[in-house]
């Protein structure tokens, strides 16, 4: 897992030829993640509109039409997504996403399990679109979609508790522990911002800000999609059944970035 920053360990999303999904219709490069934010108080969405002004408009002229992120920066790809080893909070055993999420779909998202509402109503959303998803493929075999949450609060959050929490949700949601650079590690790959907030120095009674994205991968460990809090469990089932036909159709990520690059020459 050498070549930080570019190549096999970072992906790219590539927008489909013709967007279909209806979740992420805006272009949205992978800072305004920062706004798809909240505050574990009350929940109330945190944004920065100055920042977000100053920062589209540099990224304008550089790169448009892309329905997901942008996918260019200064030097290569925009790196989101990636591999990553935490602890499954219910086995104790190391989880290593290069090996154990591979051939299967996966949503991930992170969170923390004192969350008074925002982390519940979005793991509730997954639980939905996993029986969802799993429903509609049931004839064709396929394999399940995979839950997962992440925590960012490794501070409390340890593998009892994280594994009594994910089993509240859906019996198959796996819940990933680690070190507080561990945890940092993932979160980053996937650009998750994350803030105690409150008394920094406080150890048991904080709350986190954090993102609130969910992240779609393929059986390849490729970042597919993300979907915000206003997505509903519909609308995330209808998008992800296409993603999973488009990869077995071949038209995965991996698959259309390939093609784009015979594309261009230049490339
Ligand atoms: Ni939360």
């Amino acid at each position: 897992m050498g070549n930080m920053g570019t190549g096999a360990m970072t992906r790219a999303y590539a927008s489909s030829p013709s967007p279909r999904a209806g979740a992420n219709k805006a272009p949205v490069g992978w800072l305004s993640l920062l706004l798809v934010s909240a505050t574990g108080a009350g929940c109330l969405y945190f944004y920065d509109a100055e920042r977000a002004r100053r920062v589209n408009a540099a990224r304008e002229g550089r790169r448009r039409g892309d329905n997901g992120f942008q996918t260019r920066v200064a030097g290569g790809r925009a790196s989101v997504g990636g591999d990553f080893t935490l602890v499954d909070a219910k086995t104790g055993k190391r989880f290593d996403t290069a090996k154990d999420l591979r051939g299967r779909f996966a949503l991930l998202y992170f969170g923390f399990t004192h969350c008074p509402d925002v982390c519940p109503d979005e793991l509730e959303k997954v639980a939905e679109v996993v029986n969802a998803t799993t429903e509609a493929r049931r004839a064709s075999g396929a394999t399940a979609l995979v839950p997962v949450f992440i925590t960012i609060d490794p501070q409390r959050d340890d593998r009892k508790r994280v594994a009594a929490y994910v089993e509240e949700f859906h019996p198959t949601m796996i819940g990933l522990v680690g070190s507080e650079k561990a945890c940092g590690d993932a979160a980053r790959k996937y650009r998750v911002y994350y803030r105690k907030t409150g008394d920094e120095r406080a150890t048991e009674d904080y709350l986190v800000d954090h993102s609130i994205i969910t992240y779609l991968i393929d059986p390849n460990g490729d970042f597919v999609t993300f979907y915000g809090k206003n997505t509903t469990a519909e609308e995330v089932s209808r998008s992800v059944l296409e993603h999973m036909r488009d990869f077995d159709e071949g038209r995965g990520v991996a698959a259309v970035e390939a093609a784009k690059e015979n594309q261009s020459p230049g490339a």
